[in-house]
């Protein structure tokens, strides 16, 4: 294993950032529970396609230890479905049971081997995107709180208590085997409109009862029971993540907490379930959480929960992750927000920075960043994505 930290520290010390960013803060170790990092990058979860009847190919392996060897301290793996049959809608990603452990467990092996850490992400597609004309959900069950896909498109049924308490159990074997195939944590998806998300959003959730409701704390119960339900199968030291959003891929102005009150409601009943670290999925890092806050919505998590929080969106780039799915280059240069998340970072808004598309760009992303060697960068381009990107189009347009 090959210990790039204390280099890129000095390097980033030497090194003038064009726009004078001090970026060494970004470099500082940090612990979580039993999870020692040398830096604060992260690689978020991101489907890239490539699995086979929910097994990862050795590629996937190969792909995660070229960034963890180029400096992501943690990777997160794409979002890999739990071990129930309505958890996927397709066979090209993820899923963590026991015919599949073995090669998660290779991408494990091969970050620890490169000196990286591995969360896998734990998910489930709910109504999300299941299209019923279309080879989605093939004879599985669609569930998901009140069987809507969006207000107003109803697919699939709503889950029965039976139903839920099978899905919070599939959730706690896959944490379980994560565990064993050595994975150094596991971040829980409730985020972007899939099903634990749907449970949290008013404009999916319409239970009436204890897991649904006009109130905040009645949305997140079930969410949470999951969390503590996993927290309980793994143990006191194992790190959990949660990661949620206020956008959805079916309404990106949606809202899950519309006020500061209402997010710390939301972030007691997870911290109460065991979560260690909130993963704040944001379309851009420095957006306000809401329109009269100028703090960002990781900042307001930081600052509510007084847990670790990973922050997201955009770094290094010019364009979003939708803008991306609706076919618009980055302009560059690559450290074009950089001295904006340094301030940040600096005003204790997140303690990691999650960086997604440029990662995929160039597996060294990272270490030119610690070098500050700006113009060696090789900076996202859309071909980059893969069919990943065009199914997102596709997805997105069948949930519009
Ligand atoms: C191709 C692609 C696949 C993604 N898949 C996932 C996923 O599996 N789980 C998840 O939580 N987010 C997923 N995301 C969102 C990313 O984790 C991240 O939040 C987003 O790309 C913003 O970060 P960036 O601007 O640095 O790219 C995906 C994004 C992309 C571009």
């Amino acid at each position: 294993m090959q210990d790039t930290a204390p280099a890129m520290n000095a390097a980033i010390q030497a090194s003038a950032h064009p726009s004078s960013a001090d970026l060494s803060a970004l470099f500082d170790p940090l612990r979580i529970r039993s999870l020692e990092l040398k830096n604060r990058f992260v690689m978020p979860g991101m489907q890239r396609g490539w699995c086979v009847d929910g097994h990862p190919p050795r590629r996937l392996a190969d792909y995660y230890a070229a960034r963890a060897r180029g400096g992501v301290q943690l990777t997160i793996s794409e979002c890999v479905a739990v071990d129930h049959p309505s958890a996927s809608r397709t066979r090209k990603y993820g899923r963590l049971a026991d015919d599949t452990a073995q090669e998660w467990g290779r991408c494990a092996e091969a970050i620890h081997r490169a000196g990286g850490h591995f969360f896998t992400q734990l998910g489930h597609d709910g109504a999300l995107l299941a299209a019923p004309d279309g080879d989605y959900f093939t004879g599985s069950p669609v569930l998901s709180p009140s069987g809507l896909m969006k207000p107003g498109t109803p697919v699939g049924n709503p889950a029965s208590l039976a139903d839920l308490d099978a899905v919070k159990a599939a959730f706690v074997r896959s944490a379980r085997i994560a565990k064993h195939i050595g994975a150094d944590g596991v971040e829980i998806h409730a985020c972007h409109g899939y099903l634990l998300d749907q449970f949290l959003w008013s404009g999916t959730n319409r239970r009436d009862d204890r897991y649904g409701g006009p109130d905040i704390a009645d949305r997140v119960r079930f969410p949470a029971e999951v969390v503590h339900a996993v927290r309980n199968e793994v143990g006191a030291d194992f790190p959990i993540s949660v990661r949620f959003s206020q956008w959805k891929l079916t309404d990106y102005e949606a809202q899950v907490a519309r006020s500061a009150a209402e997010l710390a409601v939301l972030l007691e009943a997870f911290v109460r379930a065991g979560a260690d670290v909130f993963h704040v999925s944001t379309r851009r890092f420095g957006d306000a959480a809401w329109p009269d806050s100028p703090l960002s919505l990781a900042g307001w998590t930081r600052k509510l929960s007084g847990k670790p929080v990973i922050a997201v969106g955009g770094v290094g780039l010019t364009v979003d992750m939708v803008e991306s799915f609706s076919g618009q280059e980055t302009q560059g240069p690559a450290e074009i927000n950089l001295p904006a998340l340094a301030h940040r970072f600096q005003s204790s808004e997140f303690d990691l920075i999650a960086v997604g598309r440029s990662n995929i760009a160039d597996p060294q992303w990272v270490a030119k960043v610690g070098a500050g060697e700006w113009d060696l960068i090789r900076q996202f381009k859309l071909a980059d994505l893969g069919d990943v990107a065009e199914e997102a189009r596709e997805a997105s347009g069948k949930a519009s």
